[in-house]
């Protein structure tokens, strides 16, 4: 599968939102988007702008406890998972599944390793690496079929 692979980096909370929000109005539903950072590396933020971008009113924050969390945008539905609780994968690794492979729903993984077998092979990862404490380098690499998620994307 050829990939792309396009980097930026933010120096601030509001700008890496600014930045994934860009990414989010392009989403056309079916996409599924792996995050790969450690804690406090930005996942959670760039979720939030992200899901503004699709035009979703919906409030994004840790779905740690709950494990998956479902937003409404207008043209679909978007499921949240975040995995850093589970160790070993179990029922939630089916309905990450089937959400994942749903050509009408976008999902968002975070701490996605546990449940790499349930993953599809057509994602898109994002890796947030920490360069200071307030600037990310955030890499982007996808499948050509998702190249319309770069087009426009200011970088
Ligand atoms: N450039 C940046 N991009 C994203 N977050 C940043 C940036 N600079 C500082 N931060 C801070 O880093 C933290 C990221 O937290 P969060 O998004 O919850 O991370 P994760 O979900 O990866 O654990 C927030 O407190 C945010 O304010
Ligand atoms: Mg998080």
């Amino acid at each position: 599968m050829k990939e792309r692979i396009l980097t930026k980096i933010t120096h601030s909370q509001l700008q890496t939102e600014a930045f994934a929000e860009e990414i989010g109005t392009t989403l056309k539903g079916g996409e599924c988007i792996e995050l790969i950072a450690d804690l406090g590396g930005g996942k959670t933020t760039f979720t939030r702008g992200l899901v503004r971008g699709t035009k979703s009113d919906d409030h994004v924050s840790s779905p740690t406890f709950t494990i998956s969390k479902i937003y409404e945008a207008p043209q679909f539905l978007i499921h949240h998972f975040d995995f850093y609780r589970l160790n070993t994968p179990g029922l939630i690794a089916h309905e990450l599944s089937e959400v994942a492979h749903d050509p009408k729903a976008v999902s968002i993984i975070e701490w996605g390793d546990v449940v790499k077998n349930s993953l599809p092979k057509k994602r898109v990862t994002i890796t947030i690496t920490t360069l200071d404490e307030d600037s990310r380098e955030l890499t982007i690499q996808l499948p050509e079929e998702y190249s319309y998620i770069l087009e426009g994307i200011d970088v």
